[in-house]
């Protein structure tokens, strides 16, 4: 499956100008590409309770499953200068359930599979290896 990173980038920065960054004022957009050839995408929506605040990544998941499932081949996120923005510990969690170990993402050094970006990650096998479901 050929990906254009060039138009994850693009939605990842159009993102980036839908998000809800009071706060922070670090507003965050995120693109990914599914394995039927959508595109999904989030953009980080803050909370006056700060730990409330939801990560692009959040939002992209939700579209994800919203939108009919699947599985994310490629992602992209960037910062309000556009330029790509390693998710955070807990969004690396949340793309890995989605994407696996597969899933290529576009970081400040280069298209990195998750498998180098969250090594040996915790996730599904691993509860399936214990309880057999
Ligand atoms: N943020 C994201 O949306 N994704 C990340 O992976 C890193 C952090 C947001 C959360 C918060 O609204 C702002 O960036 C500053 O931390």
């Amino acid at each position: 499956m050929s990906i254009d990173w060039d138009a994850l980038r693009v939605r990842a920065r159009e993102l980036c100008t839908h998000a809800y960054a009071p706060y922070s004022d670090f507003p965050v957009g995120a693109a990914a590409l599914v394995d039927d050839g959508r595109m999904v995408a989030g953009c980080n929506v803050e909370n006056a309770g700060y730990g409330v605040t939801l990560c692009a990544e959040c939002g992209l998941i939700s579209d994800l499953v919203a939108t009919g499932g699947g599985r994310l081949v490629a992602f992209a996120c960037v910062n309000a200068l556009g330029e790509p923005l390693m998710p955070c510990g807990r969004c690396r969690q949340l793309l890995y359930e989605f994407g696996g170990d597969d899933l290529l993402l576009d970081t400040p050094q280069g298209i990195w599979p998750m498998s180098r970006v969250l090594p040996q990650a915790f996730g599904p096998d691993d509860l399936t290896h214990v309880t057999g479901r």
